[in-house]
């Protein structure tokens, strides 16, 4: 008897010991260096652009990175038109590289958002074209007929074949006009087939297939450089349009490729202010900040890109410094609009993957390494 309530006590103090060096340890900083998705845990979730060496495992450090790093995830070109629909027909359907994302996403506990239904750019010409490889009319009524039927098929079938899986969709992307000039009236982009055949109807009609495939998705509507005013105008005038007609457009997606000088902070305010007033939610869909000299994209010569980076008397000794400066500037601004916004997602894991790898323009180098513009993302936090 004696002895078994030694052994108990023994194992309640050891017990207790374990449970308080358990706390001792979690409370260390250094035990747990600080995690984006923590950091912002309060604010909104934040994704990241994955490819196939990643949702496949075969980057390993890359995979670690995510699923530590991140509680979102985009796929950065499996489900584009020409990889999940590369041909004409029921077969023509590939969903193998596709379902081991979601997979992925799902394994991990993760968000997982769809890129991209619609979009002029990465889509099949078989889509534009009849059986006999002749280029559909816009003033053709049988030629819009199939398009629009050649789309509801893709819509469908893709969105049907993820329904309540895939969370949040891309329906259409980059349809805007994106001229910079505001006397430049037409509302949408005019060399996008799209555009072209089908006119407004392809925006629509793609809201409306894609909420019958699936009434729980997030429905967005995506574009790039929709912080300048003109195309800013452009994208009130849609969206208003849409939800005059009751057009199921759910959230606003803002790419957000950024570089090192644009968008000033007081441009992204007042962009995020102004685009919250259409009673939308905003996410940020593909940030990532150019920092190549050719990446600086402002129209501007370079004695005026001088004087706005050192505007403040704070000259930066090197690209990394300008970069974390910039991604400080753009988090305190979304934390500002943290109501409006639900989502922001990088458009890749490391400056390696990113599709504009010259640009340095993500948050972990080539090595996997956090730089110091993760540092300064992770202080806007704090
Ligand atoms: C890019 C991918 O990152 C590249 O790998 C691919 O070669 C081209 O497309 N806007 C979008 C994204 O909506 O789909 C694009 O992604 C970047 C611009």
């Amino acid at each position: 008897m004696e002895i078994l309530f030694v052994r108990t006590a023994v194992i309640l103090i050891s017990l207790a010991a374990s449970l308080l060096a358990g706390c001792a340890t979690g409370n260390s900083a250094a035990d747990h260096p600080p995690t984006l998705k923590d950091a912002f845990k309060n604010d909104f979730p934040i994704g990241v652009a994955i490819n196939q060496n990643q949702f496949t495992g075969l980057d390993t450090n890359g995979v670690a990175l995510i699923t530590s790093q991140f509680n979102a995830i985009s796929p950065e070109n499996v489900l584009k038109w020409e990889k999940v629909h590369p041909h004409p027909g029921t077969n023509g359907y590939d969903f193998a590289p596709g379902d081991v994302y979601v997979a992925f996403g799902e394994q991990h506990h993760m968000l997982i958002v769809g890129h991209t239904l619609v979009w002029h750019s990465q889509t099949p010409s078989w889509v534009f074209q009849d059986e006999s490889g002749r280029r559909l009319s816009g003033t053709n009524a049988a030629d819009r007929e199939l398009l629009l039927h050649r789309m509801r098929d893709h819509i469908q079938t893709v969105v049907g074949h993820y329904k309540g899986r895939i969370k949040i969709w891309d329906v259409v992307n980059e349809a805007l006009n994106d001229s910079r000039s505001e006397n430049d009236t037409n509302l949408l982009r005019q060399t996008s087939p799209w555009v072209r055949i089908l006119g407004m109807d392809f925006i629509v009609k793609a809201f409306e297939y894609a909420h019958e495939a699936d009434p729980d998705a997030i429905l967005r509507y995506n574009d790039y450089s929709i912080e300048n005013p003109a195309k800013r105008q452009r994208l009130i005038k849609l969206i208003t349009c849409l939800q005059s007609q009751h057009v199921p457009v759910m959230a606003i997606g803002s790419q957000t490729h950024a570089n090192l000088i644009w968008p000033e902070p007081d441009l992204e305010d007042d962009f995020l202010t102004e685009i919250s007033r259409l009673g939308l939610p905003i996410h940020i869909t593909e940030l990532d900040v150019n920092g190549s000299q050719a990446g600086q994209r402002s129209q501007d010569a370079d004695i005026m890109q001088n004087a706005q980076a050192n505007a403040g008397g704070q000259p930066f000794a090197t690209v990394q410094e300008k970069l974390a400066h910039q991604y400080g500037d753009l988090f305190k601004t979304f934390l500002k609009h943290r109501d409006a916004i639900k989502l922001v997602t990088f458009w890749g894991v490391t400056d390696t993957d990113s599709w504009r790898s010259n640009g340095q323009p993500l948050l972990f180098d080539g090595n996997w390494r956090p730089k110091p513009a993760f540092d300064e993302v992770i202080k806007t936090a704090e």
